[in-house]
């Protein structure tokens, strides 16, 4: 069979992490895990309110193909949002798309060739590592810290990559609560990415999918309400604020970007369902999106203080953790020597489950790491899941320092 498959899907592998998942779905397991918001944030009632009412009274449209650009009234609901959050762009310049995985696909296709360098945060989504290698890029890994990617690190690998002659695309990066680590960017790092893309002549794909989530700090500006030179193409789904089953998202970019993506998810899957863009539609048009937003915030400013806390009073000296103001996810860092990966069946034995932090590494490292999802647990599974996990670590550095001493 394989002498039939391309180049490109001999190379290609399934997510290591989709399989671990598996294992973590048992009942008995605390699972921080998955990636996925807590379904009680998903506002159904008035989902199923709307799609009984758009499915009997509006069927010849709902039920029908939708334009390859997507709803017009969606488009605008989503337009509305962004001009709330400082993005000017018009109904050309937006698109909508079966939610952000497929603009991170559709961004692959229309930009890269195989080899083209794309820069990325160390560690960044797995979704994205996937889409870009799937067009066989080159993936170049920037380490981020508490307050954004090494910048200084950024300027010499671009600038070394052009004395080798690579020719590099964009730099793709999740400013706000990042997956998988949590991490918001400072406004300074968020102008100077925007000097360097400038300067290097390179474009800035911007991944938003937590950006609305911000249960602390101060609200900070996007890379595209910054963009003056129409560098940035900015991802934005309504998986993590009205539900991922929906798959609706939206890409924003320039006029010329926007046909080109168009013409890409034209041979992708004609359109984004009508029925589920008219869910959005509808659901933005009579809700207020702000109050629902509101009560998904203040679930996982809960969840996310119970999470710290139980850190802070159950890990051992030596392990480190990211403080989220927003989104679903908090990186944990274990002393050098811990393999995470190693690790899990420890931790699954004691019924709890994590992330394994070396896929979202393309540089290969980060065995000692891991995410911890607050999103699904209930805060009294938190604390418990939190005591076992700690119970885990606390064994396998005993087990380390045995080994050492030998
Ligand atoms: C950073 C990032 N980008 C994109 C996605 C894909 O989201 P969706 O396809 O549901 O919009 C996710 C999902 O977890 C994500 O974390």
């Amino acid at each position: 069979m394989e002498r039939f498959f391309s180049q490109r899907a001999r190379n290609i592998r399934r997510s290591v992490l989709r399989e671990l998942l598996k294992f973590t779905q048992r009942p008995e397991i605390i699972s921080f895990a998955g990636g996925t918001p807590d379904p009680e944030t998903f506002p159904w009632e008035e989902l199923a309110e709307i799609a009984a009412r758009e499915i009997r009274e509006n069927y010849a449209q709902s039920l029908q193909y939708s334009t390859t650009e997507g709803d017009t009234g969606l488009r605008e609901e989503l337009l509305k949002i962004s001009r709330a959050d400082g993005i000017e762009a018009e109904l050309d310049e937006i698109v909508i798309t079966t939610a952000s995985q497929q603009g991170l696909d559709l961004i692959a296709k229309t930009f890269l060739d195989p080899r083209d360098v794309v820069y990325v945060e160390l560690p960044t989504y797995i979704g994205a590592i996937q889409a870009f290698r799937a067009m066989e890029a080159k993936l170049v890994g920037i380490p981020l810290e508490d307050d954004g990617m090494d910048l200084d690190a950024l300027r010499k690998k671009i600038a070394a990559d052009r004395a080798r002659g690579e020719r590099a695309k964009f730099i793709y990066v999740i400013p706000d609560f990042q997956n998988p680590a949590g991490v918001r960017w400072s406004e300074e790092k968020r102008r100077e990415l925007l000097r360097i893309a400038a300067e290097e002549d390179l474009l800035v794909v911007e991944d938003a999918p937590y950006r609305p989530l911000r249960f602390a700090g101060k609200a900070m500006p996007s890379l595209k309400a910054m963009d003056e030179h129409d560098r940035v193409v900015f991802l934005f789904t309504l998986s993590k604020i009205l539900a991922p089953g929906l798959r609706i998202a939206a890409l924003i970019g320039s006029e010329e970007i926007v046909d080109k993506i168009v013409a890409m998810k034209q041979a992708a899957d004609l359109c984004t369902p009508a029925l589920t863009q008219a869910l959005a539609r509808e659901f933005l048009r009579r809700h207020d999106l702000e109050e629902h937003m509101e009560k998904i915030r203040t679930c996982y400013r809960e969840k996310r203080n119970r999470m710290i806390e139980a850190l802070e009073r159950y890990m051992p000296e030596g392990v480190r953790w990211t403080r989220p103001e927003g989104g679903l996810f908090l990186w944990m860092t274990l002393p050098e020597g811990v393999d995470t990966e190693r690790m899990f069946p420890k931790a699954l034995e004691r019924k709890v489950a994590y992330v394994i932090g070396a896929p979202f590494f393309v540089d290969g490292t980060g065995q000692n790491t891991m995410r911890l999802s607050f999103a699904i647990a209930t805060p009294e599974e938190i604390e418990e899941g939190i005591r076992r996990l700690a119970e885990v670590v606390k064994e396998e550095l005993a087990a380390l320092s045995a080994t050492a001493q030998v």
